[in-house]
């Protein structure tokens, strides 16, 4: 039996439960992969897949994502778009600062967002990563099929490249599996109906509050290759990184940013 229960999490769900269509399975190769497969044959917008487990979890730019059942939560939300694609951007933005209000809502703390949407601990040991989030794109004559898969870290994995942290180092006490889910998926709803309405521009002073590496020297790298160095400023009203560079102020809208170890801000 899956970890989820759908009576427990509709009861947690509250008044928000008619807006969700929740499968829970034990496992899958990727809940971003099944659902964007269930959103071409036609899937409702606010349909989520959570897995216990996945054998083909999927990270950004390829890489495999990695996770163990009961120290994770690892869901994907398929949300139905049909303005300009061209709004998009900023989307992930906007789902990395609900997942930040939903876990400070049950009282996580030391949390921070890292452009474009790691959700971060700032912990002794540094900002290390408590949850991934893979934006996926797909469409039909209905408009864009858009597929947010998270995988949040209840206990920090005992093995990883990077530095990491689990929501037990940031809350006095681990949420209630079922309440957690609920909260996530309240918060993405209420926050990406504001994205569709008007943007990222009224999220953007609550990420900004949130951004952890605020006037920081940083890299921008894609595949590999260094696209620019320099301060990070934050982001503008569409959230495209802001970075000051020694030929000026200049904006992106993708790559890797990591921070450059002994250079002064
Ligand atoms: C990252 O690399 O930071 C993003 C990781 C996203 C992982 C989640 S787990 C649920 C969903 N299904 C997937 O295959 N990937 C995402």
């Amino acid at each position: 039996m899956p970890l989820i229960d759908l009576t427990l999490l509709r009861q947690a769900l509250g008044p928000m439960a008619g807006r969700f269509d929740v499968d829970a399975v034990d496992s899958c190769d990727s809940t971003n992969a099944r659902l964007l497969e269930r959103a071409a044959a036609g899937a409702p917008s606010g349909s989520v897949l959570v897995a216990d487990r996945q054998s083909a979890g999927r990270g950004r730019r390829g890489r495999p994502w990695v996770s163990s059942p009961e120290d994770s939560l690892t869901f994907s939300l398929l949300w139905r778009w049909s303005a300009d694609p061209a709004r998009l951007a900023g989307l992930s933005l906007a789902v990395g600062l609900a997942l930040a209000r939903a876990l400070e809502s049950l009282g996580a703390r030391g949390l921070g967002l890292k452009w474009p949407n790691d959700l971060l601990f700032r912990g002794a040991a540094g900002d290390a990563k408590l949850a991934g989030i893979l934006v996926e794109l797909a469409a039909d004559r209905r408009g864009m099929q858009v597929v947010i898969g998270i995988g949040l870290n209840l206990r920090a994995p005992q093995v990883s490249e990077q530095i990491v942290a689990g929501l037990a180092d940031c809350c006095p006490a681990l949420p209630e599996r079922h309440q957690l889910l609920a909260a996530l998926l309240a918060e993405l709803a209420q926050t990406l109906e504001l994205f569709a309405r008007e943007g990222f521009l009224p999220l953007r002073s609550d990420w900004q509050a949130r951004h952890l590496w605020q006037d920081q020297a940083v890299c921008l790298l894609e595949a590999g290759q260094l696209l620019a160095q320099g301060l990070c400023r934050g982001v503008d009203a569409e959230g495209a990184l802001l970075l000051e560079t020694a030929a000026g102020q200049q904006r992106f809208l993708a790559g890797d940013l990591s921070l450059r170890p002994g250079a002064q801000p």
